[in-house]
């Protein structure tokens, strides 16, 4: 043999080797080899299984996984080996053990809301975040805002009656009203627009490449975060000026005990932004979607809220919500715990392993990414019958333990839970109430991005009652 060919022959080796012990070997061949790696398939290197995940529903990836492995199998999707998960005991484990699992995040999403928002972080300064946005979003602080979430609802809703819609982009406009409100209180009237503008520029930068060259994407995203910034500033240097306390999300980061940098202030503004519109707007979105396919539903929930405007009038008590009456809402709150069930809008979450974790017998191996599928335990016969059935009725009895987790659950659960199901109620009254909807279009179909959502936002025509 030729030496050239030797020498090639060994470079080769020595690549393979190279290759081998820095990206694969850590990833397939476990520290601890007392204990196998869960069952299930990895796919090309790096590649991984990406392709078959996300070139199909990804709910149809993971039954057909579940289907052959079990509730828990390993896979390698977006350059990262994982484990998924789809047992309520399993999902629960995950989410409640933070010091074994991190939340994960691809990187530019980090830089689109910055880096201290709450979302990436653990421990202190994640705790301290948490109690401050907790006390203005729970239903001692959210009871005071009823009658402002109230006058946005009616506004919105006057301003589609009478034409074709997207309902997903009106409830967008919605949301982010309802968000701004329980941010910036009052002030938020002189900043909307500009913000909604440099917020809707953003967002779009969420999901693209990370190339920060003029014309991006990417590029447009971060100058509009960069004017939000400056926005919130504005903000907080007014306010530091006329030093009057606001009962408000930014009142509550500016507290000289919250210990915080105007710098993590603006970041956890755009985290709540990103955190609640969407979530809701879709919610609301499926329900308009869901009510629409089941007139008797839809007719209990009028009723219900008809029965609200009738009691109020007869007794004299004055117009408009309170906290009370959210309370006797329970068709409707039903109506809204069947839709995150069925539509789980959030089909998944990450998680990362900080050390290597033996569960049930299997080794998740440090760095490999959990994922604890949301969308597979709403949906599973084991834990609610007819699962694809819509049947609000089936929250008359609680369910399972650590079945039901539109909202997460252990240290990362959605502080905003209160606020999202309130201003949904809000909604659904004055829509159900004054309103009635036809559909346009297409009426089945669900695009994913990265909600679960009805095909094209579901176009309606809203119509005053007679
Ligand atoms: C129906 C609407 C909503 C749904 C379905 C929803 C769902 C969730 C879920 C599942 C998580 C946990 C994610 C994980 O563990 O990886 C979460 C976290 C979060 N949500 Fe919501 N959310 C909604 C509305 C809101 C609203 C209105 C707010 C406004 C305050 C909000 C603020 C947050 C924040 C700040 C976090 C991060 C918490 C942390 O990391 O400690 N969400 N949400």
């Amino acid at each position: 043999m030729e030496l050239s060919t030797m020498l090639f022959i060994f470079a080769s080796l020595l690549f393979i080797i190279v290759l081998f012990r820095t990206f694969i070997k850590p990833y397939y061949v476990s520290k601890r080899k007392d204990l196998p790696l869960p069952p299930g398939s990895m796919g090309w290197p790096y590649i991984g299984e990406t392709f078959q995940m996300y070139s199909q529903d990804p709910n149809i990836f993971f039954a057909d996984k579940i289907k052959r492995y079990g509730s828990m199998f390993k896979s390698h999707i977006l350059g990262c080996p994982c484990v998924m998960i789809s047992s309520p005991e399993a999902a629960r484990f995950v989410l409640n053990k933070a010091q074994l699992f991190k939340p994960t995040f691809p990187a530019s999403k980090e830089r689109m809301l910055g880096k201290q928002a709450i979302f990436f972080h653990q421990g202190e300064y994640h705790a301290n975040l948490r109690r401050l946005v907790l006390r203005t979003v729970m239903p001692e602080a959210i009871k005071n805002i009823i009658t402002d979430i109230e006058s946005i609802a009616r506004d919105s809703l006057a301003s589609w009656q009478g034409r074709s819609i997207t309902t997903f982009l009106e409830m967008k406009t919605f949301t982010f009203n309802v968000a701004l409100l329980s941010i910036f209180g009052k002030d938020e009237v002189h900043y909307r627009e500009d913000l909604k503008r440099c917020y809707y520029t953003l967002e779009k930068g969420y999901n693209s490449m990370p190339i920060n060259l003029p014309g991006t994407l990417f590029n447009k995203a971060m100058k509009a975060r960069k004017e939000i910034a400056e926005m919130v500033e504005e903000i907080i240097v007014n306010r530091r000026e006329k030093k009057k306390e606001h009962k408000d999300l930014l009142g509550s980061f500016m507290e000289e005990k919250a210990g915080l940098t105007d710098e993590q202030i603006t970041d956890n503004i755009i985290g709540v932004i990103f955190a609640a519109r969407d979530t809701t707007a879709t919610v609301l979105t499926w329900i308009v979607k869901y009510l629409g396919e089941n007139p008797t539903v839809l007719q209990a929930v009028t009723e219900e809220q008809e029965a609200i405007l009738k009691r109020k009038e007869e007794s004299g008590e004055e117009k408009g919500l309170n906290w009370e009456d959210t309370k006797k809402m329970p068709i409707t709150s039903r109506v809204i715990q069947e839709t995150l069930r069925v539509a789980s809008i959030l089909s998944f979450t990450f998680r990362e392993a900080v050390e290597d974790v033996e569960y049930q017998g299997y080794l998740i191996p440090k760095g490999w990414k959990v994922l604890p599928l949301f969308r597979n335990i709403h949906h599973s016969p084991d834990n609610f019958k007819e699962p694809e059935k819509f049947d609000p009725s089936r929250f008359e009895v609680a369910p399972k333990a650590n079945t039901f987790m539109p909202f997460g659950s252990g240290i990362h659960m959605c502080p905003g839970n209160e606020l999202a199901k309130l201003e949904i109620l809000v909604l659904l009254h004055h829509l159900t109430t004054k309103y009635r909807w036809s559909v346009l279009g297409a009426k089945n179909g669900i695009q994913y991005g990265p909600f679960a959502l009805p095909q094209n936002g579901l176009p309606i025509t809203l119509y005053p009652k007679k």
